[in-house]
């Protein structure tokens, strides 16, 4: 979903853009990092194990995709002195803090991705390698199923939904991911940073935005995160503090209702 916006918006700007992804390229492939490191000149990885759920049972691919990939990559930009962007999640934290996370923070991952999304983190900064790090939250595009596309697939077979308002964090477009992106690309900026769309809602509260605007009749009822077990547990606080990215961008971060009503009217 994100590398296809990201690469979109590195093409708008006039870059020279290589995608590369599966089945063709498997990161977790040594051969295939070396040749798409070797050709590269900036490396921005979007490429993630992102079943959150089913991590749960195949923890070791997650691991492997989301870990030692990372790490293997970092080693391969260091050595061939290239500059990395990945990306990783606010999954790497438990959300039990009463207040936006910032970079600083200490993570503590509640499941097998936020785990494995962590390691990642730890292994490309081990290798040494010039590399920025940027943590997502709630991202939806137009490119792959995703909460908001979610709600939208529900609504046509259902006119009653329950949707948790335990869990708040800002929906965040990933067409706004792309732009930052490249902005730090432009850069070569380095460290670790959080970017999620201005202002906090739960998963509620986007829901009900989401059926107004597209004025779509559904009975919403707030539950919470407890009453629906899933496989993997999830963060209720997902809010980030994105102070430390400002600077580094073109455009001021856009409250979450403006990209949203933009892609709501795009669908
Ligand atoms: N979605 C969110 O809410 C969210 C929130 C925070 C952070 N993130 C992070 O954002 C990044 C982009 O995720 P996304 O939302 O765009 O998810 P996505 O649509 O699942 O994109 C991940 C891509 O990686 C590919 N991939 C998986 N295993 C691979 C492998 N071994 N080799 C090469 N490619 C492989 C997937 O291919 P297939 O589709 O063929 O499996 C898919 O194209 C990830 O790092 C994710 O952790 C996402």
């Amino acid at each position: 979903m994100l590398g296809m916006d990201v690469a979109a918006a590195c093409a708008q700007r006039g870059y020279d853009v290589q995608v590369h992804d599966l089945p063709e390229f498997d990161v977790t492939n040594p051969d295939h990092l070396r040749q798409a490191v070797a050709a590269a000149d900036v490396i921005i990885n979007c490429a993630a194990y992102t079943n959150v759920d089913r991590a749960q049972s195949q923890s070791d691919l997650a691991h492997r995709v989301n870990g030692e990939a990372v790490g293997r990559l970092g080693q391969l930009a260091r050595e061939t002195g290239k500059w990395v962007l990945h990306v990783s999640t606010d999954f790497v934290f438990d959300g039990r803090l009463d207040r936006p996370y910032v970079e600083d923070d200490r993570p503590n991952p509640i499941n097998e991705y936020g785990k494995s999304k962590l390691a990642g983190e730890v292994l490309l900064r081990q290798s040494g390698c010039s590399h920025c790090l940027v943590r997502l939250e709630w991202t939806y595009g137009r490119h792959g199923r995703n909460f908001i596309t979610k709600l939208r697939e529900r609504a046509r077979t259902t006119k009653a939904l329950n949707v948790v308002n335990d869990q708040i964090g800002s929906p965040t477009a990933t067409a706004e991911v792309a732009q930052a992106f490249c902005d730090l690309a432009e850069q070569r900026a380095e460290g670790l940073f959080h970017f999620a769309s201005e202002g906090y809602a739960s998963r509620y509260d986007v829901a009900a935005f989401v059926f107004d605007h597209l004025r779509m009749e559904m009975d919403l009822r707030p539950c919470r995160t407890n009453d629906y077990p899933a496989p993997a547990a999830r963060p209720l606080n997902s809010r980030f503090d994105c102070h430390k990215i400002e600077p580094l961008l073109r455009e001021p971060i856009a409250p979450w209702q403006r990209p949203l009503e933009h892609f709501l009217g795009e669908l």
